[in-house]
């Protein structure tokens, strides 16, 4: 086993048990792709910055930017009340022709300080379970977040600071044109997939977004706090990898 691979399931609680079992033995069985009505990410009702601008006028100027512009929007960005009160926003990281994107909730603590998504303890972890599926942050992995900004106190991410965000995640995903996204959390999924369903009923299966494969996951901050529930992330990391097997090359 490659030493990445057994450092996760270490990290996982999941060794000796998984050790024994085949790569893919723990993976559900594939369902029949199950398309997901693309999510319409609605724009925000009002640009906090210019508040003569419609969400629309402004989803519209987004959806038409290149990575620079993009760049430059967040960096820029004062859409909500988030900016007031983070530290620095936090675009995402990675190859930006990766064939995965993973999509989290919002910048924590750490990523605050740092500018960068997921280098935090749940970050930590992350990396781990990205080893266990032979992958590694920035090596054909984009890794990015709902929200661009931290939400005071690590508090949930409020409806209207989605609305305002996710344009710019529309956007990030557009611009990667990414083989699958791993939706990580219910921000993340629910976001994605303009569901209120929960990520225990949206596993084990492939969902769409704007026609890119999409498999849902437990945020790995919650798996830090719930233990019991690693067994079903690394179900659905196993998932998720036979999926991308599965697909054809980027065209
Ligand atoms: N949690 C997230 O959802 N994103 C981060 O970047 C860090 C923690």
């Amino acid at each position: 086993m490659n030493p990445r691979r057994a450092l996760f399931l270490e990290e996982m609680g999941l060794t000796p048990l998984w050790r024994l079992k085949d790569r893919d033995a723990a993976a559900p069985a594939e369902e029949a792709p199950q398309r997901v009505a693309a999510a319409s990410v609605a724009a925000a009702s009002a640009d906090a910055a210019s508040p003569t601008v419609s969400a629309e006028d402004r989803a519209g100027r987004i959806a038409r930017m290149d990575w620079g512009e993009l760049k430059a929007e967040v960096a820029a960005c004062t859409a909500c009340g988030l900016r007031k009160t983070c530290t620095q926003t936090v675009f995402g990281v990675g190859d930006e022709q990766a064939d995965w994107l993973l999509v989290g909730e919002a910048p924590g603590a750490e990523e605050d300080a740092r500018g960068e998504p997921f280098v935090g303890q749940a970050g930590k972890l992350l990396d781990g379970m990205l080893a266990g599926i032979e992958l590694k942050r920035g090596e054909n992995v984009y890794i990015a977040n709902v929200l661009k900004c931290r939400p005071p106190g690590n508090r949930n991410p409020e409806h209207a600071e989605v609305e305002r965000c996710s344009p710019l995640l529309l956007r990030q995903v557009e611009l990667i044109r990414p083989r699958l996204i791993l939706a990580m959390g219910r921000f993340a999924c629910q976001t994605l997939l303009a569901t209120d369903a929960s990520i225990a009923s949206l596993r084990g299966r492939v969902h769409r977004y704007q026609g890119v494969p999409l498999i849902v996951t437990y945020h790995p901050a919650y798996l830090l706090r719930n233990l019991p529930d690693k067994a079903k992330a690394w179900e659905d990391l196993c998932f998720a990898r036979r999926t991308m097997a599965d697909l054809g090359a980027k065209a």
